[in-house]
């Protein structure tokens, strides 16, 4: 007993905590409160999470290794493609593959769906993921993230287009992973909270450091790409004039964040609040962000953050059903107030 006071001591002098939880505890613990859970989900999260690390070195080692630059072709939304995007995405399809509970994976860079067969049927799930969002910053070492959105396939299904194409009120969990100073995981679950979670590399572990993340109510701060306002409709020059030229009488405009990788610009307006908007407009009359892996699971995110995420139609973002998987819109997403103000300057 006494050595067991003195070690205490000795922990809390140093600072150390001993109690640390790790993601793979994370879901340990969210599994057995399901009673009914198989642990499938649990298992698939494990190799998402592996190919979070995966991709998060190989960005860190992509200078030294000559990893920098085209590869040399464009992907199914006609973006060039980085040598990066690929590794990404090959990291991120063996990993999915691998898993044995992945029926179906949707990606930004493959043009169809990808099937993986497993003999006794036992992938349950469907995935959509980018695995490298922001791709143009990444040879300036700007941050760039991985986003995903997980769906359960239909009773009696083995796996098919109809499991994917699915508004995001039906995601049973989604999120994303920023590769900036330290790796961050953002994850959410359906009827649950948000979980950040920060790559620790000595460890190689995912930690719990921002656990029941809530998105502030309001903020002003704006995040858009200005330069796109020659072709904005007239709703939104209006909205964003009158942040920066309130006529409210608060006297004080918005400041203008906006790094180009919406995990980025999510991660922040997530912790620190306010708006991130890709609206459609005359030059992408349907958007630029990508519906199943772009706009629906950030929308998942910051609705149980207690934020809202809305289309260019203000129709709420989770409720949007692609028709196609590389489907795109429009999207405004942020802290609850701020998002309501966009809607009060739709026609
Ligand atoms: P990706 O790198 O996966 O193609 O996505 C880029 C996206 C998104 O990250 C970002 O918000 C937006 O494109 C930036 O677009 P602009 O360069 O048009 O501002
Ligand atoms: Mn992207
Ligand atoms: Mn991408």
């Amino acid at each position: 007993m006494a050595s067991e006071t003195n070690g205490q001591n000795a922990t809390q002098a140093a600072g150390i905590s001993t109690d640390i939880i790790t993601l793979t505890r994370f879901l340990t613990e969210e599994q057995s409160k399901v009673k009914e859970a198989t642990g499938d989900f649990t298992l698939l999260c494990h190799a998402l999470q592996f190919s979070f690390k995966a991709i998060s070195y190989y960005i860190r080692r992509a200078t030294l290794v000559n990893l920098t630059g085209l590869a040399g072709q464009s992907n199914a939304t006609g973006d060039d493609v980085k040598k990066l995007d690929v590794i990404g995405n090959d990291l991120f399809i063996a990993a999915m593959k691998s898993s044995g509970k992945c029926a179906l994976l949707v990606s930004e860079e493959e043009e169809e769906i990808i099937y993986f067969k497993t003999e006794d049927g036992s992938a349950r799930y469907a995935v959509a993921c980018d695995p490298i969002d922001g791709s143009s910053n990444l040879d300036a070492g700007v941050s760039v993230g991985t986003i995903f959105g997980i769906h359960r396939l239909a009773d009696g299904s083995t796996g098919s287009k109809e499991d994917i194409l699915k508004p995001g009120t039906e995601l049973v969990a989604a999120g994303f992973t920023m590769y900036g100073a330290s790796a961050q995981l953002v994850l959410t679950m359906k009827g649950g909270g948000v979980n950040g979670f920060t790559l620790d590399n000595s460890f190689g572990e995912f930690i719990l450091t921002h656990p029941d993340m809530r998105i502030p109510k309001s903020r002003a701060i704006y995040s858009v790409n200005e330069g796109n306002s020659l072709y904005w409709e007239e709703h939104t020059k209006e909205y964003f004039n009158s942040l920066k030229f309130p006529q409210d009488g608060s006297g004080k405009p918005y400041s203008a964040r906006y790094i180009g990788s919406m995990v980025a610009d999510a991660y922040r307006t997530l912790l620190y609040g306010g708006i991130f908007a890709y609206p459609a407009d005359k030059k992408s009359p349907k958007g630029k962000l990508r519906i199943l892996y772009e706009c629906a699971p950030m929308a998942m995110v910051f609705e149980n953050a207690g934020g809202q995420a809305v289309d260019s139609t203000m129709a709420r973002m989770l409720e949007v059903v692609p028709e196609h998987i590389h489907d795109r819109a429009g999207i405004f997403l942020g802290s609850y107030d701020e998002v309501e103000k966009v809607k009060s300057f739709y026609k």
